[in-house]
C-alpha cells in the first residue's frame, strides 16, 4: 500500500502539489480539524473517486474558535487520524502547526459580507465563518486544490465557501457531501466525544426532530413557522436538550421566507449538556 505522505510546512505542501499539476494530476482536498471519523472518511471517498491525488488537511484553526469556545479541548489524535488516512488510500495530509499558518505579523483575513453569515452558526459564532474563509482560502492555495469536499453536515459552511470562492474567483470546484449519521440517526461529530452515554442517548432528539419536520413536510406542510415548531416540539420532549436555534432559509442564499417553495436549509443547533451539537435537513 502506498504511504501517506505528511507536510507541515507550507514551502513542503506546495512543492508536492506544483509537482503533482506538473504530472497533469488533479488534486481534491478535503480540510478537517482532525478527531476523523466515518463523516471525514465519506469526504475522502467522494475526493478519490474524483480527483487523482487526494490531500487531507488536520488543522485545529484557532482563527474560527470564540474566546469561549472548545478550541484548547478539541480532540486532537494525530497518529490515530494518519492510520485512518492511510487505510483509505489519501495520498497526503497537511499538518501545519499554528504558528505556520499565522506567522508573526500575520494580517489577512477573508469575510463574506452579503449576510449569510449573519444567521445561524454565523450569529450566534461571532467571526467563526471569518476564521473559516480565511483557512479555507489559506489551504486552497496552499494544496492547489482543483475540487474541495465539505459536509452537509455544516450546509452554512458550505454556502460560505461556494460565495467566497464565487467572489474571489478561486479556480476550485466546490462540492457538499450528504451528512454521515450512526444507525441512531445521529450525525457523526468530533464533538460527539465530549458527550456521556447518557447524552449520547439524549442527543438522538436532534436527527428524530428533523424526521418529524421532513414527515410533516411529506405530508404538505410548507409553511416555516409550522416545520420550525414541529422541529422545537420534538426537541423540547428531551430534558438534556436546550435549543440554540431551530431555523429555517432558503439555501443556499439563506434568505429568510415563509414557506418552502425552494430548497430551503432546516437547520438546528442544541446543547446537550455541555457539547453543542448540530445537524439540518435540506427541503424542496
Ligand atoms: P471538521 O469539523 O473537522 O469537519 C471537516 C469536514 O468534514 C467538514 O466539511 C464537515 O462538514 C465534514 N463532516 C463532519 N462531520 C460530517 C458528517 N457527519 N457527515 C458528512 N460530513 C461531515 O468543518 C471543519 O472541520 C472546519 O471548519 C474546516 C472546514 C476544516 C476549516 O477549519
Amino acid at each position: 500500500m502506498k504511504e501517506l505522505k505528511v507536510f507541515t510546512t507550507v514551502k513542503e505542501m506546495q512543492a508536492y502539489a506544483a509537482a503533482q499539476h506538473a504530472a497533469g494530476k488533479t488534486i481534491g482536498l478535503c480540510p478537517t480539524m482532525g478527531a476523523l471519523h466515518e463523516g471525514h472518511m465519506t469526504l475522502m471517498r467522494a475526493a478519490r473517486k474524483a480527483c487523482d491525488v487526494v490531500i487531507a488537511s488536520v488543522f485545529v484553526n484557532p482563527v474560527q474558535f470564540g474566546p469561549n469556545e472548545d478550541y484548547d479541548k478539541y480532540p486532537r489524535q494525530f497518529p490515530a487520524d494518519c492510520e485512518k488516512l492511510q487505510a483509505e488510500g489519501v495520498d497526503a495530509v497537511f499538518h501545519p502547526e499554528p504558528q505556520e499558518m499565522y506567522p508573526e505579523g500575520y494580517g489577512t483575513y477573508i469575510t463574506v459580507e452579503n449576510g449569510i453569515t449573519d444567521v445561524l452558526c454565523g450569529a450566534r459564532r461571532p467571526g467563526h465563518f471569518r476564521g473559516v474563509a480565511t483557512v479555507v482560502t489559506k489551504l486552497m492555495n496552499i494544496t492547489r486544490a482543483d475540487k474541495a469536499f465539505f459536509g452537509q453536515k455544516d450546509a452554512q459552511q458550505v454556502a460560505v465557501v461556494r460565495r467566497f470562492v464565487a467572489d474571489l474567483n478561486l479556480p476550485v470546484e466546490v462540492n457538499m457531501v450528504p451528512i454521515c449519521r450512526e444507525e441512531s440517526g445521529l450525525a457523526r461529530s468530533s464533538r460527539n466525544a465530549y458527550m456521556s452515554a447518557e447524552e449520547k442517548k439524549a442527543a438522538l432528539v436532534l436527527s428524530r426532530s428533523l424526521r418529524a419536520a421532513r414527515a410533516a413536510y411529506e405530508q404538505g406542510e410548507c409553511r416555516a413557522e409550522v416545520l420550525k415548531k414541529v422541529t422545537a416540539d420534538e426537541l423540547a420532549k428531551e430534558p438534556l436538550a436546550k435549543i440554540d436555534y431551530v431555523d429555517l432559509y432558503t439555501y443556499p442564499a439563506l434568505q429568510a421566507t415563509d414557506n418552502v417553495t425552494e430548497p430551503c436549509l432546516l437547520a438546528i443547533a442544541v446543547y446537550i449538556g455541555k457539547t453543542r451539537l448540530i445537524d439540518n435537513i435540506i427541503l424542496g
